[in-house]
């Protein structure tokens, strides 16, 4: 191999590489830098639990998402199987930031009957992505 072939080698390689890294540019942790940049300072892990088991007139995130975020929900209304919500079982959950707020507004709404403060979303969204 001479020079050349190496050199190009080489960048062939440095692109690939930041062709990767661009591809996965959203995870949870940007999505919390963002609520950060809206003004959240701290979040907390065990707030964001209680909520997310909390009972508002029968109704609890739980009653669609299952027990444990590592299980396969079941839609309350619909029957349909929901993926589990835990990271480490099911890697493709909070990569898409809009994705994440359609479903906190919706959700909220339903189960709490209000919509979810900055700082719940943010101690919600802590939570769910250390299971
Ligand atoms: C009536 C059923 C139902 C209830 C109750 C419910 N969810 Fe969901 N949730 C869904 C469905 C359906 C989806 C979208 C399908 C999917 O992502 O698998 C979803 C998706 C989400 C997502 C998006 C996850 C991602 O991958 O980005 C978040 C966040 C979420 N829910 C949070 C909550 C929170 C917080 C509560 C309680 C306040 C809650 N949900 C209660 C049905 C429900």
């Amino acid at each position: 191999m001479n020079r050349f072939e190496k050199a190009r080698y080489l960048i062939t390689g440095i692109l690939l590489v930041c062709a990767i890294n661009s591809g996965s540019a959203a995870n949870p942790v940007d999505h919390l830098r963002v609520y950060r940049q809206q003004g959240i300072s701290e979040t907390d892990r065990d707030r964001g639990r209680q909520l997310w088991n909390s009972v508002v007139d029968g109704r609890s995130c739980t009653s669609c998402h299952g027990r444990s975020p590592g299980d396969v929900g079941k839609h309350a209304k619909t029957g349909k199987p929901i993926q589990p919500m835990a990271l480490s079982v099911n890697p493709e959950r909070y990569q898409d930031g809009n994705k994440i707020e359609k479903w906190f507004l919706r959700n909220c709404k339903w189960t709490l009957g209000r919509q979810c403060s900055l700082q719940e979303k943010a101690d919600l969204l802590t939570w769910l992505s250390s299971q």
